[in-house]
């Protein structure tokens, strides 16, 4: 009779399939565990304990789709973002640490025990709505995306974080929100110009397209929210928008234009450009 294999076997086997890629050493713990349904220290605890035939195979089924370039986040169903566990589908964009950045530009805006009326534009899985509400639970949170699908994510993030109250709306941009005005915006738009060959090419091609493509120099979806939200802002309130490092001069042009004060720009971790904020 064959014998199991072991953990320890088997995410040796996973790490060479993955060599290729980045991260094969850690994408092959994880996705052992995630079908153990046990953490990665686990992993390590048990590493000569042998597996079942049939989870065995399951491993290796999603071993083959990684090697094949699917995100990892889309095998298990979850990414961390603001230390907090997201459900994601492949009808979510897959929060990416940068939008941290956006998370903490907007907190260093809103007082700690501030109320104030805050709207995030394309929520996605919800993770700057969740985040936001998380650590400013007195704001009234309005979370909005043009995907139903996605906001169906967005809606069990909130709550599975017991922030229910997250208002979410189905809408085309502005679209649902006729006639109303927060204290300060928040937007990931998607901005990857249209002609970038890593949209065909690259992990980020199982992505929804809609999340990603910004139409002509990635700022299609920009160059439109910016004077749309001026009806939408109340007087002295903020906008705060995610960009390309390569965007910041287009986006302050835009947001000065359109009569916004007090432009700044901040740094993600990478050292790049990644937010720029405005005052109304
Ligand atoms: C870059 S993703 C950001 C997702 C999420 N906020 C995050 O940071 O991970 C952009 C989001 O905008 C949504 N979106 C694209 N076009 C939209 C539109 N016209 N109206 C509303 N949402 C839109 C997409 O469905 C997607 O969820």
């Amino acid at each position: 009779m064959q014998q199991a294999d072991s953990i320890g076997r088997l995410i040796a086997q996973g790490r060479q399939q993955l060599r290729a890629g980045d991260s094969a050493a850690l994408d092959a713990e994880v996705l052992l565990a995630f079908v153990l349904g046990v953490d990665r220290a686990w992993c390590y605890a048990h590493s000569d304990d042998p597996v079942r035939a049939n989870l065995a195979c399951d491993y290796r089924s999603l071993l083959g789709k990684r090697a094949a370039g699917f995100p990892i986040s889309y095998l298990t169903g979850c990414k961390e973002f603001w230390s907090m566990e997201l459900k994601v589908d492949r009808h979510t964009l897959i929060p990416r640490p940068e939008t941290e950045c956006l998370v903490e530009t907007a907190l260093e805006l809103i007082p700690e025990r501030a109320a104030l009326d805050v709207l995030d534009l394309g929520t996605g899985s919800g993770a700057i709505a969740v985040a936001v509400a998380k650590e400013r639970p007195r704001c009234r949170v309005t979370a909005v995306d043009i995907m139903a699908e996605t906001l169906a994510v967005a809606r069990d993030n909130a709550a599975r974080h017991g922030l229910s109250y997250i208002r979410f709306l189905q809408s085309d941009w502005f679209e649902a929100l006729p006639g109303d005005v927060f204290d300060i915006i928040l937007c990931n738009p998607p901005y990857v110009a249209s002609g970038y060959r890593g949209l065909a090419e690259d992990e980020i091609r199982h992505e929804p397209r809609i999340a990603l493509d910004g139409g002509y120099q990635g700022l299609a979806a920009i160059r439109q929210l910016i004077p749309a939200s001026l009806r939408h802002i109340k007087p002295g309130g903020y906008l705060v928008l995610e960009h390309g490092g390569d965007q910041t001069r287009s986006v302050r042009e835009l947001l000065v234009v359109n009569h916004f004060s007090g432009c700044g720009t901040r740094r993600d971790y990478a050292g790049r450009d990644r937010v720029s904020y405005a005052r109304r």
